[in-house]
Parts: C-alpha cells; sequence; structure tokens
C-alpha cells in the first residue's frame, strides 16, 4: 500500500470521465438546457432597461401590453431547462455512483487477505460509500462550472452594453470586493477538512467502544470512555463553531463592502441620468446585470471545491481500482478433483507482510490419503500459519504446498476452495436464516439434506427449538446462539460441503465440558473418512490422530506418533505434561 504514487489531477478527471461516457447523450442534453438558462438569465437582466424606459418613463401602453408577458415566458422557459438540466445530469450522476461502488466493492471483495489486514474497515466502507459520492459530483459541477462561466459572460456583455464605462470600473473593483469569497472559502475549506477528520475519528471510536462494549463494561470503564468522547466531541464542536463564526462573518463583510460599490454606483449613475447622459432604464439594466454576477461568481467558487473535494475521492477510489499493487487473487486453470491424493509442503518458508521474521521456517511435510494427522506446539508456534496456506488465505514466501501433484497456484480458486473444509475457533455466521448458513456457498441443497447435515452435526434438535426453526435469522455474526450452537452451524456447513480434505483448529477452552462433548462428537461425525488435519489442544485428539507434528517457532522440530515422540521429544513431553496430563 505504501508503494502507491498518486497520479495528477487530470489522471483522475479522466478517469472519473470514462464512468460518465455512456451517458453523455444526457451530458450533451444538460449543457444545451444550460446554456438555454443562461441565455434566459441574461436575457432577464436586459429586460430590465425596455420595462423601466418604455413602461414607466415613456408611459408606452404597447410596452405595457408586451413587457411583463415576455418577462413571465423568459422565467418560465428558464424554470423549464432548469429542471431538464438538473435531472440529466443527476441521473448520470447517480448511475456513475451506482458502478462506481459496484465496481469499488467487487474489486475489494476479490482481493488478498493481506489487503484486509493492512486496511481498517473503516476506511474501507468510507471509500465505498463517501469517497464514491465525491466523484458523483464531479463532472455535474464542472458542466455547473461552464454553465456559471456563461452566465458571467452573459452579464458582462449585457453591463458593457449598457453602460461601458461604469462596467470598466466594476471589472476593475469586482475582484477587490470578491477578495473577502476567496479569503473567507480558503478559511472555511480548512475547517471542513479538519472537520471531517475529526468526525471519522468519532466514528471510529464509536465503532470501537460499541462493538467492544463487553470489555468496557468488564472493565467498568465507562467514566473514562465517555471523558475521552467528550473531548473528541469537544474538539469537534470548536472546529464546527469556528466555521459558524466566519460563515457569519462572511455575509455582512461582503455587504458591507457591496455598499460601497452600490454608493459609488449610485451616485456616478445618478450623476449621468441628471444630466441627461444615460436613462433609468439603462442604469438599473446595468445596475441588475452586475447584481446578478455576484451569484454565478460565488457559485464558481463552490464549484471549485467541489471539484477539488471529488478530486481528492477520485485518488481514494481509483488507487483501490487501477492499483497493481492490489491485484485480485491469482489463480491457475487446473481443476483440483476429488479424491485427495497427498499433500505436501516443499521447503516452505513464509512471512507475514507486516514483520521480518519468518513465521514458518523450511517446512517439509506430507500428509496421506485418510490419515489424521494433528499439529501441536507452544501459541505463537505458527500452527494457523501453516494451514491458511493451504487453501491459499495466504501465499507462501518460498518453497511450495503441493496436493494432488499440482503446487495450490496451480489450481482455480473455487475447485482449491470447494476442496477443503475449515472449522476454526473463530464462527462465522451471517446475519440471515439458520439454513442460509448452513447452506452458504453451496448450491442446489435440499431441505432433506440440510436436515440430515444438521442431525450428524448434532443441531437438528436445538434449530428446531428456535422460535422459527431453520427460518431463524441469527442476528449479526449469529449473537443470538450460544458459542457451542454456533460451532454446530459451522460443523453443518462443512459437513454439507463435504470435502475431501478437512482442517481443524480445535478451540482452546472456549466451551463447558457438556457442549464441548456434543461439539466432539459432531466433530467426529465430520472426520469420518476424511483426510484431516488438526490442531489439537486436547489430549483425546492427539492420542487419536496417526501422526502428530510438534511445532516451535515457525519449524517442525518432530513428526511421529505419540508414543514415539514421548520418548524422544523434549517439547513434546513437556507439552504433554503441561497441556494434556490433566485431562
Ligand atoms: N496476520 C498476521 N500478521 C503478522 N503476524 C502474524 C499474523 N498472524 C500471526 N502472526 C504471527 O505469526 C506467528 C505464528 O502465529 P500463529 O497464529 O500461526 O500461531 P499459532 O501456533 O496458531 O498459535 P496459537 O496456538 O496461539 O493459535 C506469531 O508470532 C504471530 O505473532
Ligand atoms: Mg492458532
Amino acid at each position: 500500500m505504501q508503494k502507491i504514487k498518486y497520479k495528477s489531477s487530470w489522471y483522475y478527471l479522466k478517469r472519473s470521465y470514462d464512468y460518465f461516457r455512456p451517458y453523455i447523450f444526457n451530458v450533451i442534453i444538460s449543457v444545451i438546457a444550460m446554456g438555454i438558462v443562461a441565455l434566459c438569465t441574461s436575457y432577464s437582466a436586459y429586460l430590465v432597461q425596455p420595462a423601466l424606459d418604455r413602461i414607466f418613463i415613456e408611459k408606452n401602453i404597447h410596452a405595457l401590453k408586451t413587457i411583463p408577458p415576455l418577462i413571465i415566458a423568459v422565467f418560465g422557459v428558464k424554470g423549464f431547462f432548469r429542471v431538464i438540466q438538473s435531472y440529466q445530469m443527476q441521473y448520470c450522476a447517480m448511475k456513475v455512483l451506482e458502478k462506481l461502488r459496484n465496481d469499488l466493492y467487487a474489486k475489494i471483495v476479490r482481493l488478498p487477505m493481506v489487503f484486509f489486514e493492512e486496511n481498517r474497515v473503516g476506511m474501507l466502507m468510507s471509500r465505498i460509500i463517501n469517497d464514491v459520492n465525491l466523484i458523483r459530483q464531479s463532472i455535474p459541477e464542472i458542466v455547473n462550472l461552464i454553465k456559471e462561466i456563461f452566465t458571467v459572460i452573459g452579464l458582462i456583455f449585457v453591463a458593457f452594453y449598457r453602460n461601458a464605462f461604469l462596467a470598466t470600473w466594476a471589472i476593475v473593483i469586482l475582484p477587490i470586493a470578491f477578495y473577502p469569497i476567496v479569503y473567507f472559502g480558503r478559511k472555511l475549506r480548512k475547517l471542513g477538512r479538519r472537520n471531517q477528520e475529526k468526525i471519522s475519528d468519532i466514528s471510529n471510536i464509536l465503532q470501537e467502544i460499541f462493538s467492544g462494549i463487553k470489555l468496557v463494561k468488564a472493565f467498568t470503564t465507562e467514566k473514562k470512555e465517555i471523558e475521552k468522547f467528550n473531548t473528541q466531541n469537544r474538539k469537534l464542536i470548536k472546529i464546527a463553531l469556528r466555521s459558524i463564526f466566519y460563515n457569519s462573518l462572511s455575509s455582512p463583510v461582503m455587504e458591507f463592502i457591496g455598499s460601497l460599490g452600490v454608493g459609488l454606483v449610485i451616485w456616478y449613475g445618478g450623476k449621468e441620468v441628471i444630466a441627461g447622459h444615460s436613462t433609468p432604464g439603462t442604469f438599473f439594466s446595468f445596475l441588475t446585470a452586475v447584481f446578478m454576477l455576484y451569484e454565478p461568481i460565488k457559485r464558481l467558487n463552490k464549484s471549485n471545491m467541489v471539484i477539488q473535494r471529488a478530486i481528492a475521492g477520485a485518488e481514494r477510489v481509483f488507487e483501490v481500482l487501477d492499483s497493481r499493487e492490489l491485484d485480485v487473487e491469482t489463480e491457475g486453470k487446473v481443476v483440483l478433483k476429488p479424491p485427495f491424493k497427498e499433500l505436501r509442503f516443499e521447503n516452505v518458508f513464509f512471512k507475514y507482510s507486516t514483520t521480518n521474521d519468518w513465521a514458518l521456517e523450511n517446512i517439509n511435510l506430507n500428509v496421506r490419503a485418510g490419515e489424521k494427522l494433528a499439529i501441536v506446539g507452544p501459541s505463537g508456534a505458527g500452527k494457523t500459519t501453516l494451514i491458511t496456506l493451504i487453501p491459499r488465505f495466504y501465499d507462501v514466501t518460498k518453497g511450495k504446498v503441493v496436493i494432488n501433484g499440482h503446487d495450490v497456484r496451480d489450481y482455480t480458486l473455487y475447485s482449491l476452495r470447494r476442496f477443503i473444509g475449515i472449522v476454526s475457533q473463530e464462527t462465522i455466521l451471517f446475519n440471515m436464516s439458520v439454513r442460509d448458513n448452513i447452506t452458504y456457498g453451496i448450491e442446489d441443497v435440499s431441505d432433506e439434506d440440510v436436515i440430515e447435515v444438521a442431525k450428524m452435526a448434532h443441531a437438528h434438535e436445538f434449530i428446531t427449538n428456535l422460535p422459527d426453526g431453520y427460518d431463524t435469522i441469527v442476528g449479526e455474526r449469529g449473537v443470538k446462539l450460544s458459542g457451542g450452537q454456533k460451532q454446530r452451524i459451522t460443523i453443518a456447513r462443512a459437513l454439507l460441503k463435504n470435502p475431501p480434505l478437512l482442517i481443524l483448529d480445535e478451540a482452546t477452552s472456549s466451551l463447558d465440558t457438556e457442549s464441548e462433548k456434543i461439539v466432539q462428537s459432531a466433530l467426529d461425525n465430520l472426520m469420518k473418512n476424511r483426510t484431516t488435519i488438526i490442531i489439537a489442544h486436547r489430549l483425546s485428539t492427539v492420542l487419536s490422530s496417526d501422526r502428530i507434528v510438534v511445532m516451535e517457532k515457525g519449524k517442525i522440530i518432530d513428526i511421529g506418533p505419540h508414543k514415539v515422540l514421548l520418548t524422544r521429544c523434549d517439547l513434546y513431553k513437556k507439552l504433554y505434561e503441561l497441556q494434556f496430563r490433566e485431562e
């Protein structure tokens, strides 16, 4: 992730544009509608002159009949095209949002495990939800920018047409009047950015504390956590208040500067009209045009800010979408078919990307068909790491893992992962029905099959006692079920998958003896007639295994049956005495 270089703003604008291209027709319609809107705006300023001079001063009855309907018509047309413009633009913006979100999600879901370790879930969610939304605004805002430029040009044209001398002065003075906009804009933008950062800090705190609320309660740290939160919240409000201050200051300051201009202009314009060099209508038409300039110029500034933000969002989104470093998982073409023949680790070395030490060093291991192989070793020895290499959650750093004569990297991911069943300490359930959790990832399953595997997993009985039986929704991460129940559901899931190779990462002691017995018996059913690798924490598992692998500090130090190891492996003897003896 650190290696990623940000490309130029143009690259990201162009990349965003690629997404808008399918909707170019809508964009064109929108641009045309926008041109008409800009014309109408300028024309309405222009109409002030005939309205004043011909109706109010000349008292021309014909003008009285034509000009008011014309004004109404101009605004009617303007309104109509404004609706078309904004709907068309928003339409393609929303479609782009939809596509971008889908693409981003599809890419992230397929990324290798490593990515999910280095990136926090909150950050990924914010890319899918917020950053994509920023890009949505980019093209409409660029089109808006063009609209405002059109309008400004039209209005300046009217102003010059009405009074070239005053208009020249206005052009000179305007930038001074608009300096506060730039100044306040910059200040507000900076505060806005800090505001965003603080909000994301706060949501991180919320997410962490709410999901770890048990820990907070267990250590009664509520008071401390409340203080921590209050501090962050105070900082956020402080920033917000400064924003509000600058916001409320900016309008009066601008108005005051504006009044200076208006005073000057009325003084000069009035002198001209009184001296008979100009008509009131011409003067007010000029004034209207200049006043009308204020809005589009203010919006120009806003558009600029939105575009800057969109570029920042695009940077973050396309960093994920386009990055070579973040390639989706690679796979081979060979289809791995049952039955299981053999599994071999050949001189395997493995290092986690975040650490410098080898997590596994020079592993050589053979697993034979039908065998039950146990792995034992102290905590941190690398047992879990070793088994995650088989389904390629991680790839070896050196050496290779071979199943049925092919490197695991030669197989398609689908066939490789269908071939392997994993039941680990952490049970993962989604918030859907019990049935859907059991059949997850497996198609065309009959109700009879589900009940059969549930029975083998000793889960049928408790499931039928749930309020909605197999249709009971299990709650987020399965909160509505006990630890043992969750495990039996994952065992049923593994039974249904019916994998030729089974990998178990035994729970140390999360279950009480009663439910442990039930889970154990469910596991026995699962292991029947299946090649099994099992990370053993229980004496019974060790005793019933064909061979035992003893691991320490990332290395295999001995392999053999229980009796043999007891006589020749000191570490195994120690483990046996410490861990397994009490049983
Ligand atoms: N995702 C990770 N990133 C970096 N280092 C890791 C990661 N997972 C494990 N490790 C490190 O790799 C080493 C082996 O860890 P592993 O989880 O394989 O041990 P284990 O033998 O399964 O231990 P336990 O019996 O406690 O489950 C440890 O030193 C651990 O700190
Ligand atoms: Mg482990």
